[in-house]
């Protein structure tokens, strides 16, 4: 059993998608272990993106990560990190294979609709990073 922390970033929440990407979840057999709609402040999303602090394109993500409610969720599974990113497709939409959320609802490499976990590791820093132990269901 492996937790993966998903998002569903703002361009998902403001162009009415929650409801699909949500569906991608459930018939993948993903179980939602815990959900919150939160608008990020500045200093959460610069944190949860420092990795790409010295990214070029780290202000531009920040201010789009900021700039209305995300959804953050907690998905539980077998192999829940690599089915989840199977689910999302690549980074960039238009290289995304058809089917993927990015492919069908992305728009560009940035306004890419979610946002999923790379490994083990990472997925134990998102998810501590929004969730308490209390707030997610076995
Ligand atoms: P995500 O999977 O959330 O991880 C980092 C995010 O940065 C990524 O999705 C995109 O939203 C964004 N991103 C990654 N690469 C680029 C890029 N080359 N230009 C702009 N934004 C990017």
């Amino acid at each position: 059993m492996q937790r993966t922390l998903a998002i569903i970033k703002p361009d998902g929440v403001s162009a009415g998608h929650i409801g699909k990407v949500i569906a991608h979840i459930e018939r993948e057999g993903l179980r939602i272990a815990a959900m919150r709609m939160e608008h990020l402040t500045k200093g959460e999303a610069e944190g949860f993106y420092d990795v790409h602090r010295d990214k070029p394109f780290f202000p531009s993500l920040v201010s789009f990560m900021t700039e209305g409610p995300c959804v953050l969720l907690v998905l539980e599974g077998e192999n829940a990190i690599e089915r989840w990113r199977k689910l999302m497709g690549a980074t960039d939409p238009a290289k995304a294979e058809p089917g993927t959320i990015r492919r069908e609802m992305g728009t560009n490499i940035e306004r890419n609709v979610v946002h999923g976990s790379d490994a083990p590791g990472t997925a134990a820093f998102e998810v501590g990073y929004f969730f308490r132990g209390c707030e997610i269901h076995y």
